[in-house]
């Protein structure tokens, strides 16, 4: 089975959130279960190219009127093959996300990519898109394949990572980015939406938990968009994100100060005290350590640690946080961090993949309060490093994270309801009274490090999914 994966992310190419680790270790989990898994990403002005094959220099692809040449790099780094769209005046722009025309530059490298998979060899099986900037090539397919033999066969997913990005743009544009017989299927409330153009055109939908594929057929939290997941409820799928062990294993990780394991704890007490040295914290190791990392937006909760951020340090623990984004929250950390220098670690801005896996090998407790959460990936990264999820019960946080039960010692984390500063606080402060409490505390983080999180699992679920979605009809 022949399965390209689209996104605008992967690991260890260009980043900024989740997507990019899933989109790499989903295809790497397919490799290994011999489904001929390929990977195709925008050619980012960061990547390195020093890595890179030139596979095609003059790929063509329709656009604005004309054919296009496009230069496609080719890299084997993740054993599966990933494709790179060069397109300087689209991609060199310094950063991944956040341009007028994002829609144009998006809607350019969904065309490229088809035509590179209608140079392949062998036709794709299945396309597999991911999030809204992936949603006109759910569209190109679904026109292409209707009179082009070569795609006849090819089956088409679409997956939401988060509805509420949905990328919106003015509808007079459809026109010149050759969209214009589709505008019907990317009208969304006045404007045209590339994600549900995606969503329309897919033979099959997915999103990243169980518990979020029922959430966003509510109108709380289906962001205008809930009735459409409703009426494709019969083909939304919810399969929980994994682990990739190769990246995240306390056993073997080059980037932490000491290695260990669930039989052997031992190290974590080395890289507790690396992190504290890191951040400028001092070095008392057995005041516990509460972590986050995130992207600084609503979603993921930090209004609530601002509420709550006099009761947090009052616990004794330290808190660290990483993170970039909005800035109001920015101003938050940093303001935190001025009154309470010796208790409040932080660093602002896009860190490299070392110091996240520095911190969920030093951290005792790992805070996510979302507000809404597709799956989360750092509370499954940190039961992977004993290192204890504080989370909200929402989409996969809930699914991920069983909360610890005292009485039988079930449970690999700790997990609140209510979207509230007391409820988070009263949750950390039970922790905090396992925390004390060494047998007990031993138990939770054992029992998070034996959890099965792995993506074969996953993988095999996506497996299920492309061969009994339907195919075009
Ligand atoms: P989301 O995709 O919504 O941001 P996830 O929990 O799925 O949330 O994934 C976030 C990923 O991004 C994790 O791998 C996390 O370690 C990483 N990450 C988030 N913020 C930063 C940052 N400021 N520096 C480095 N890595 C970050
Ligand atoms: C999104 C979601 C996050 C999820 C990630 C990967 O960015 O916000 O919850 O883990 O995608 O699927």
């Amino acid at each position: 089975m022949r399965v390209a994966i689209l996104s605008p992310e992967a690991v260890p190419f260009a980043k900024v959130g989740g997507l990019a680790d899933v989109s790499s270790a989903l295809t790497k989990a397919l490799h290994a279960e011999s489904v001929d898994s390929l990977l195709i990403l925008p050619l980012y002005d960061q990547i390195d190219r020093s890595g890179l094959k030139l596979f095609d220099d003059e790929l063509g692809a329709f656009w604005r009127g004309r054919a296009a040449r496009v230069r496609v790099w080719q890299s084997d780094e993740l054993v599966a093959p990933a494709y790179f769209v060069e397109a300087p005046r689209y991609f060199n722009r310094g950063k991944i996300y956040g341009d007028a025309d994002d829609h144009e530059r998006f809607a350019f490298f969904c065309r490229a990519a088809i035509a590179l998979a209608r140079k392949l060899d062998k036709p794709l099986d299945v396309l597999h898109c991911n999030d809204w900037q992936t949603g006109f090539a759910s569209v190109e397919m679904k026109r292409l394949r209707r009179h082009d033999q070569f795609f006849a066969p090819t089956k088409i997913l679409f997956s939401i990572h988060n509805l509420a990005y949905q990328g919106l743009f003015d509808p007079q544009d459809l026109w010149w980015l050759g969209f214009s017989d589709e505008k019907n299927v990317f009208m969304s409330n006045g404007a045209a939406s590339a994600l549900k153009a995606g969503a329309m055109s897919a033979d099959a939908l997915s999103t990243v938990s169980p518990r979020y594929a029922r959430e966003i057929q509510t109108p709380e939290q289906g962001y205008g968009l809930d009735w459409l997941m409703r009426a494709r409820s019969d083909r939304l799928a919810g399969i929980a994100n994994g682990v990739d062990y190769e990246v995240w294993n306390p056993e073997t990780d080059p980037h932490i100060a000491a290695n260990f394991s669930a039989d052997d704890l031992s190290g974590k007490l080395e890289c507790k005290l690396d992190l504290l040295r890191r951040f400028g914290l001092p070095q008392e190791p057995e005041r516990p350590i509460i972590a986050i990392i995130s992207r600084l937006v609503a979603q993921k909760g930090y209004d609530l640690i601002r509420d709550a951020a006099r009761g947090i340090l009052d616990t004794g623990a330290f808190f660290i946080a990483l993170g970039a984004g909005a800035k109001e929250y920015e101003d938050f950390l940093q303001s935190w961090h001025d009154v309470a220098p010796h208790r409040v670690g932080i660093y602002k801005g896009f860190a490299g993949e070392p110091l996240a896996h520095q911190i969920e090998a030093g951290a005792d407790l790992f805070l996510m309060p979302s507000l809404y959460e597709p799956c989360g990936l750092n509370q499954m990264y940190s039961m992977r490093y004993g290192t204890v999820p504080v989370v909200r019960a929402t989409g996969g946080l809930d699914d991920t994270v069983q909360n610890f039960d005292s009485t039988t010692g079930s449970g690999n984390g700790l997990k609140f309801g209510p979207y509230s500063a007391p409820a988070m606080l009263e949750k950390i402060r039970e922790g905090l009274y396992f925390y004390n409490q060494a047998e007990v505390w031993k138990t939770i983080q054992q029992n998070g490090m034996t959890t099965d999180i792995s993506w074969s699992a996953a993988a095999r679920k996506y497996i299920q999914l492309y061969n009994e979605m339907p195919g075009p009809q």
